[in-house]
């Protein structure tokens, strides 16, 4: 990176919960901040708001229940920035969300799996050349503690559907996908951890959910901002955090043979 760029973040999910108070936080530490979201009046205040504060921000608009829109939003940040040294994927979908029962994306995939998991997966691997010339680089994966295993026979529940199987199973995907970036990654400067942040923030999917919140933004924020930006993670790839320490996560994601069968199926799904 030459003398005097600011180092530049991409934020997933950034309009609204932690995400919005991770992007500000970065802002404040003098990153540039690239700040998503899918609506443009919330995404343009918070650029403001970081502006105010001093810092340097741009909105980059895109429905990740869309991988079309996906693509967009990757083509949206090469366009943007020409080097990329964070990449937080945070953006998702809580248990219950703003409708009942099953819900698809646009490409007729499980939304949660499609929201949660997918859109990150195809993002990470659409932007892994200027993260990797960026280097030292890093992915942040917030995951969660709620995590269910894959079922390999009906990963998008088409049989038995619940919001919270499909909340959990696209959590621990993530944390699959976190362990096998680790793998492929090594070497290369870019280190890949996933985390909980914080047990029921006071956030929009926890609102929505009906569960009375017992933690804050802020306990959730300092959690990923340490994945993203603290020197003890310098070197350390593949991690599982719950909250500021290292935990383990459900055994599917030390499963080598279930990480391969969920990297098949994601690049088939998004045609990567
Ligand atoms: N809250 C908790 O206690 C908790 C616990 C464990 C893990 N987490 C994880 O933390 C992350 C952030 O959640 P939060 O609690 O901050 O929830 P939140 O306030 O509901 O924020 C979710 C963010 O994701 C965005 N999003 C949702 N669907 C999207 C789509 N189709 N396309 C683009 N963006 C979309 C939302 O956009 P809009 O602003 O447009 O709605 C919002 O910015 C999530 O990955 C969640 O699973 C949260």
């Amino acid at each position: 990176m030459a003398a005097g760029k600011k180092r530049t973040a991409l934020v997933t999910g950034a309009t609204d919960g932690v995400g919005r108070v991770v992007a500000k936080n970065l802002g404040k530490q003098g990153w540039r901040v690239l700040v998503h979201g899918r609506d443009r009046g919330r995404g343009e205040a918070l650029v403001r708001e970081i502006e105010q504060a001093g810092g340097t921000a741009n909105f980059l608009a895109a429905d990740l229940s869309s991988l079309a829109e996906v693509g967009q939003l990757a083509e949206a940040v090469k366009k943007t920035t020409d080097h990329l040294e964070l990449l937080i994927n945070n953006a998702g979908i809580g248990t219950t969300g703003n409708a009942p029962g099953r819900q698809i994306s646009k490409d007729g995939h499980e939304l949660r799996f499609a929201v949660n998991y997918l859109a990150g997966f195809q993002l990470t691997s659409l932007l892994m050349p200027m993260l990797k010339a960026s280097k030292p680089s890093r992915i942040v994966n917030v995951s969660s503690a709620g995590q269910e295993a894959i079922n390999f026979d009906d990963v998008m529940l088409t049989k038995h559907y619940s919001g919270s199987t499909a909340y959990r199973q696209s959590k621990l995907a993530q944390i699959l996908f976190t362990v096998d970036l680790a793998d492929q990654l090594k070497g290369s400067g870019v280190i890949a951890n996933a985390l909980h942040p914080s047990t029921y923030m006071n956030t929009t999917m926890v609102r929505q959910s009906g569960v009375t919140p017992m933690s804050t933004v802020e306990t959730g924020a300092e959690a990923i901002l340490q994945l993203a930006v603290s020197p003890k993670l310098e070197g350390k790839s593949g991690l599982y955090f719950n909250v500021m320490n290292e935990a383990r996560a459900d055994a599917q994601a030390y499963d080598a043979k279930a990480r391969k069968q969920l990297r098949e199926l994601s690049l088939k799904l998004t045609r990567l």
